[in-house]
């Protein structure tokens, strides 16, 4: 399984390239404001300082909603370098970019997939990836890994080539359950990638370990 980093923090990436481990980034509107990015440039400029940090893919949002707009911004965003990914939202327009963009040799990831039927629409219409949001369903009450479960095997049953990119995770296990479900890529905040390093019998043996090479110094 691919390990993408979600967010739009330079520092975060960074540390998170630095262990070598990392396939790529997602970032989203909510991600990027976060940051204190605001105007055209700076924020062209911003995707293009991630997009040199990694090799993998970075998918970038875009910020409007019409079907032509979501075209035009998809092709600007696709220009910054080629590892950049447009992610567009599962909605109507979305849907005919996401085919628009396909047709002019851009890669997309759809996103804010809620449901099987959303991912197999996408996944028609020529999206590289799609994401689906595990934590937000889980906190309504629905299963998220059970959703990325049924995509990876629906996709598998009708040699779906788009990738199923778990997105919302929230917590270790998550990342851990995609990985046992199949899923293609997932995204997920710095602490949650490095909670996968964690067990408290690693740190004990470590101790204890280290104590002893202590005495033979
Ligand atoms: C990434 O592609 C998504 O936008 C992100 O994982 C959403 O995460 P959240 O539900 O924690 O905001």
């Amino acid at each position: 399984m691919k390990i993408f980093i979600d967010t739009a923090n330079l520092d975060q990436i960074k540390e998170a390239e630095s262990l070598g481990i990392l396939d790529g980034v997602t970032t989203n509107p909510s991600l990027m404001a976060k940051e204190g990015i605001s105007g055209k440039e700076a924020i062209r400029n911003h995707y293009l300082q991630i997009a040199k940090m990694v090799e993998g893919d970075v998918s970038a949002e875009v910020f409007s909603e019409k079907f032509e707009d979501m075209v035009k911004e998809g092709e600007e965003l696709a220009s910054i370098k080629s590892n950049i990914v447009v992610k567009i939202p599962c909605t109507k327009d979305g849907i005919k970019a996401i085919k628009a963009l396909k047709d002019k040799g851009i890669r997309t990831n759809c996103t804010l997939i809620f449901n099987i039927g959303q991912a197999m629409l996408a996944a028609k219409a020529g999206a590289s990836y799609v994401s689906p949001f595990i934590g937000r369903l889980d906190d309504i009450g629905d299963d998220g890994v059970a959703l990325i479960g049924d995509i990876v095997a629906i996709f598998k049953n009708y040699n779906v080539p788009t990738l199923v990119l778990a997105a919302s995770i929230r917590n270790n296990l998550h990342l851990i359950q995609c990985m046992q479900v199949g899923a293609d890529v997932a995204t997920a905040p710095l602490a949650q990638i490095l909670g996968l390093l964690k067990h408290p019998l690693t740190e004990s043996g470590l101790k204890t370990f280290m104590e002893d090479a202590s005495k033979m110094k």
